[in-house]
């Protein structure tokens, strides 16, 4: 078999079987596919798409990429979350805590920025120290020992998402169904989870613009999810604006951790508690939402969803001073409040141009190798439906260089929109 023949079939709109996948994603893992063969397979599913069939091997195929652990050995059962990728959403680094806090075990394999979406890893990375690639031995080691684990891809935990993952986001190819069906949920099945909540985001700001397509990449997601024997549950929430206020790595790990002392933006808090109801509930440690929502709220009130964070952090090699003194977080130096133009309703923040803004000065990657620069980003002060008096600040940008904060000014500044009449907020979650 030849690489080219496979990238060449599925140019061509053919099906691939499950020897040809196995036999793409096998060699692009080892090195013997190289990345230029790679980024053509990619671009070829990204337009011509995939069967349900072929995207659940492609997901199986990349699991056992490297090891698939079975965590029932380690904890009774363990949790995941995963979001499908959205601007400002640094979701699990407080819901996670907020979850092994109630005493239920959470393993998760996070993923970096792609396209104009922020990633876990990033953020978690502007604590100095904090390690991102555990090995297998210490994934398991810390999950049994602390009881959670925020990581990602190692050399021998889907391995080939890690790989592919990087390819895409420079290629054009992040929004793809099954891809992004793959990508995540490979990374699912090799973490070893038994429960898995997936936080699919729909709006400007998402992969998936549509309500409709966001429902079809979470049937599909579920499905492979059950397929692998996980119980498997999905969101669709929203992405049409950004999550909370903060958009940028260091800037959302303040906002993540604040609300785990119980402050944070309102609309963030709730989206966190809501999910970490959902979480509870697939956990088995509470019999219904409302109890999950109780017990949440409880970990964040005692602070030892705050606790657990420190734990993780130490576990991983972080500064956890960082946990208790916000003021250690890196911070651009250039900061600029931005006030509104107008009087009136916002009725737009597109969380897609925010997103791209903050790519752009720095907090994502335009090629492979680049670093990220975790102190730029945004501050969001108004969101949909709020009003807002002309001079009142709207936004603050965060840069270190003054060319780039004068064209994330003027790009941010356009992603918001002004009403004269009464604009309903935003929902949270539609389904
Ligand atoms: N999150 C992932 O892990 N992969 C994607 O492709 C998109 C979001």
């Amino acid at each position: 078999m030849r690489a080219v023949d496979v990238i060449i079939k599925k140019r061509d709109r053919g099906e691939l079987t499950s020897q040809e996948i196995d036999f793409f994603v096998k060699g692009f893992t080892n090195g013997d596919i190289p990345d230029y063969q790679g980024a053509a397979f990619a671009m070829a599913v990204m337009l011509n798409g995939m069967t349900s069939f072929e995207t659940a091997d492609l997901t199986l195929s990349m699991a056992r990429s490297g090891q698939v652990l079975d965590l029932s050995k380690i904890v009774d059962l363990a949790v995941d979350k995963h979001s499908s990728g959205g601007v400002g959403d640094k979701t699990s680094i407080s819901v996670m805590p907020m979850v092994a806090a109630c005493g239920l075990p959470v393993g998760k394999m996070s993923g970096r920025g792609l396209g104009f979406s922020g990633g876990t890893l990033d953020k978690l990375e502007s604590i100095p120290g904090y390690r991102v690639n555990l090995t297998t031995e210490e994934f398991k080691t810390q999950l049994k020992e602390k009881g959670i684990v925020l990581t990602g891809q190692s050399l021998d935990l889907a391995p080939a998402d890690g790989k592919m993952y990087a390819l895409r986001d420079v290629t054009g190819t992040v929004p793809s169904l099954p891809l992004i069906a793959s990508s995540i949920m490979c990374k699912k099945i090799a973490a070893g989870a038994q429960a898995i909540v997936l936080d699919v985001k729909t709006g400007v700001g998402a992969f998936m613009e549509t309500l409709d397509e966001a429902r079809k990449l979470a049937d599909l997601m579920v499905d492979i999810g059950r397929l692998a024997g996980r119980k498997t549950v999905a969101l669709l929430s929203d992405m049409n604006q950004p999550l909370g206020s903060t958009v940028g790595n260091a800037l959302e790990m303040v906002e993540a951790i604040e609300t785990l002392r119980g402050g944070g933006h309102p609309d963030f808090r709730e989206h966190c508690l809501h999910v970490a109801a959902h979480v509870l509930v697939v956990g088995q440690r509470a019999k219904d939402l409302e109890e999950g929502r109780a017990l949440a709220e409880k970990c964040i009130a005692n602070g030892s969803a705050l606790e657990t964070l420190r734990v993780l952090v130490k576990a991983q090699g972080g500064d956890v001073s960082y946990v208790d003194d916000l003021s250690k977080f890196e911070r651009a130096k250039y900061v600029e409040v931005v006030n509104a133009p107008r009087s009136g309703y916002i009725s737009q923040v597109n969380a897609r141009g925010v997103g791209e803004a903050s790519v752009a000065l720095g907090a994502g990657r335009a090629k492979k190798s680049d670093s990220v620069d975790h102190a730029v980003g945004f501050i969001i002060h108004k969101k949909v439906g709020d009003s807002v008096q002309a001079g009142e600040p709207l936004f603050e940008v965060h840069a270190n260089d003054e060319g780039k904060l004068a064209e994330a000014r003027q790009a941010v500044l356009a992603a918001h929109a002004f009403s004269d009449e009464f604009v309903s907020p935003l929902p949270l979650f539609y389904e």
